[in-house]
């Protein structure tokens, strides 16, 4: 397996389609995820962030403009190469790395941050990895935030309005985006098919179609895999903020303390 694969699969636009992340990912929710965010670094005092699933950069450069020191990693190239020139063009001196959760060493930071779902990408096993990763970057008592779909919020219904079909036109080109998702309820996976079609000027369209899964987790899960890695919970929202509720949060966000040493 190269580095930049997972047993669970990617979407298509971590690699092959980079150019249309932003407008498939980046939404009228996406500054408010950030400022959330923001609030909860503040209150955990942290000034040195590390984001260690940073993509084409939104909290990285969200977190840099409020002030913070920050760097960002990823194991996606072409993600980065956007970040890269996003900061540039913006003339922000900001690092980005390229590295895997798993194994990147950047230094020792206040936090590390996984934000979107990032960790879904990972199995179990690799999360397990990845926490060992993340408290290797951290100073003691370091903090942790991630967010993660609540296994336990996600039914039929919604499984059935994650469906999409859209028609854009991003950098001139007209793409057709149609895409549907199932569950795995053995193994917990949230599985995702996806089909491109784009329609570039006098040229044949081109289609690519795509699967990836998404590991998903009940909150209590979540607290027993973080305190068998070194981690304790400090709180758990929803991703507007508002106290996490089992059976109702789609998303489960989790405020994490590093805590004892692991032998
Ligand atoms: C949904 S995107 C979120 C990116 C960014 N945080 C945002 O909100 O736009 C998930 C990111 O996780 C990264 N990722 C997935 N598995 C990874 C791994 N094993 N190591 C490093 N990055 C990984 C992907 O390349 C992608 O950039």
């Amino acid at each position: 397996m190269s580095k930049n694969e997972t047993e669970l699969g990617l979407p298509i636009e971590y690699q092959q389609l980079p150019e249309f992340f932003d407008a498939h990912n980046v939404n009228e929710k996406t500054e408010a995820t950030n400022e959330l965010l923001a609030t909860l670094l503040k209150e955990q005092q942290v000034k040195m962030v590390l984001d260690m699933t940073c993509g084409t950069g939104s909290q990285v450069f969200f977190l840099h403009e409020r002030g913070y020191e920050i760097i960002g990693s990823d194991f996606s190239p072409a993600l980065l190469e956007i970040a890269r020139a996003k900061a540039k063009q913006l003339n922000r001196d900001i690092i980005f790395i390229d590295g895997d959760i798993r194994s990147v060493k950047v230094g020792v930071f206040d936090a590390v941050i996984t934000i979107f779902n990032a960790i879904g990408h990972l199995t179990k096993t690799d999360f397990e990895k990845a926490l060992k990763n993340i408290r290797a970057n951290l100073k003691d008592n370091g903090i942790y935030i991630f967010d993660i779909f609540n296994q336990q919020a996600i039914t039929d219904e919604i499984i059935d309005s994650f469906s999409m079909q859209v028609e854009s036109t991003i950098n001139g080109v007209k793409v057709h985006n149609v895409q549907y998702s199932e569950i795995d309820r053995k193994n917990n996976f949230l599985i995702s098919h996806e089909q491109y079609e784009i329609i570039k000027e006098k040229a044949e369209p081109e289609t690519h179609t795509n699967s990836f899964s998404l590991q998903i987790y009940t909150a209590e899960e979540l607290q027993k895999i973080l305190n068998s890695n070194g981690f304790e919970i400090v709180s758990l929202y929803d991703m507007d903020g508002n106290i996490f509720q089992a059976e109702k949060s789609l998303n489960i966000l989790i405020v994490a303390k590093q805590t004892k040493v692991i032998t």
